[in-house]
């Protein structure tokens, strides 16, 4: 082999390997909000949303639905249904994930989220209360397990 092929060759190998590095490389989660940001900011909005949109309000005057009337109130429905099904991804991430079952409810919220939009996709209330429900029990379940309150 020629010198030149030689060093060719190595160049490859070299470019190669940087590139082999760059995609190995761990990306930088922006961790910077803590979780009881992420909740406030993030999770707790969505949820709103939903519970806002399913099962019916008591009034003065009576009996009222609350599933949203037109397909943009549906639209913003489905919105908060991405936000927490892409939350549980965002619980997920490393630093984030504070053991076996906090990752487990993280899916279930995820799945959850998938079911709101599937629900409010169809425009179908009732399917949208259960899945209301669903999210509800999640953030419940984890809280009762990770949420360590100060005693007052
Ligand atoms: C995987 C676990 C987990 C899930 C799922 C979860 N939470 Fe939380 N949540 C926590 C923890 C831990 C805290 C305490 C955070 C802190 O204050 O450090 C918390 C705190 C909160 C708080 C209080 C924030 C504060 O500190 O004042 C709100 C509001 C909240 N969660 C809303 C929700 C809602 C709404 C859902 C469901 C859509 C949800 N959370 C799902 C773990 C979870």
């Amino acid at each position: 082999m020629s010198l030149r092929v030689t060093c060719c060759v190595l160049g490859l190998l070299a470019s190669a390997c940087q590139r082999d590095a760059e995609v190995t490389a761990k990306p930088a989660y922006d961790l910077a909000m803590n979780s009881h940001q992420l909740m406030e900011w993030v999770l707790e909005p969505a949820a709103d949303i939903v519970w806002d949109s399913a099962g019916t309000i008591i009034t003065a005057e009576g009996h009222r639905e609350l599933a949203p009337g037109t397909d943009a109130g549906w639209d913003k429905v489905v919105r908060a249904g991405a936000v927490l099904r892409e939350a549980g991804n965002l619980l997920m991430l490393p630093g984030r994930a504070a053991g076996a079952d906090w990752l487990e409810y993280s899916q279930a919220l995820s799945g959850a989220g998938r079911r709101v939009m599937a629900a409010a996709n169809a425009q179908d209330p009732d399917a949208l209360f259960d899945a209301g429900g669903h999210v509800y029990q999640i953030c419940r379940a984890c809280h009762d397990q990770y949420w360590v309150r100060d005693e007052d």
